[in-house]
């Protein structure tokens, strides 16, 4: 009987660093065969505005800026060019967190920024007529600028929004 815990036991102890191995992962592992290059960051690759898009805001904004309001997530879209219509409303879309703090560059956010506003983008013709693109030079000098109350302050520009007698769809949270 003894004999049968002695075996359990060396095999346990036998059996447990191979088990261990297999989690950690290998210093000396290679890539997979033409997978060998090694991945450009973002910020260094020309993607088009509608797959940075993809990559850094559909997660929570959803295809076509639909977002959750359930989650907290306003809907963007044939709204979110009404911000460029109050005071403050144009600087908030680059200091939104979600822009600003995205991986990519001044230059990449501008153009994403200019692509939803577009009249057949996510802005669906909410944005001015007069509008003017986002540049580079705009987005660097006011990217780095913290909102310091988010809630207050939004909730501020979509009051100013409202006395334009523009219409507050609940999905775009208030
Ligand atoms: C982790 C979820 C998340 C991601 C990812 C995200 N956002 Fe957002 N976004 C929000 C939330 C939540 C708000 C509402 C304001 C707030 O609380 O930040 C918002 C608001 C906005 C607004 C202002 C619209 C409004 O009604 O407030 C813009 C513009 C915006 N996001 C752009 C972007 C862009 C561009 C990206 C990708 C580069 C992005 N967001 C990525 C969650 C996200």
């Amino acid at each position: 009987m003894r004999s049968i815990f002695y075996v359990l036991a060396l095999t346990l102890i036998v059996a447990s660093p191979s088990g261990e191995a297999r989690v950690i992962p290998d210093p000396d592992q290679k890539p997979a065969p033409g997978n060998e290059a090694r991945q450009t960051p973002l910020h260094l690759a020309n993607y088009s505005p509608s797959v940075n898009y993809q990559l850094q805001c559909l997660g929570c904004h959803l295809t076509n800026g639909e977002g959750a309001p359930r989650h907290d997530i306003p809907m963007m879209k044939g709204f979110v060019g009404n911000f460029l219509k109050v005071e403050g409303g144009r600087e908030f879309l680059i200091q939104v967190p979600g822009a600003s703090l995205s991986a990519l560059n001044n230059q990449q956010l501008a153009e994403l920024l200019n692509w939803m506003l577009r009249d057949d983008g996510i802005a669906g013709g909410s944005a001015p007529k007069n509008f003017k693109p986002y540049t580079e030079q705009e987005v660097e000098t006011n990217r780095g600028v913290m909102i310091k109350d988010l809630i207050g302050h939004r909730q501020n520009l979509i009051e100013q929004i409202r006395n334009l007698n523009i219409e507050i769809p609940a999905s775009v949270i208030q």
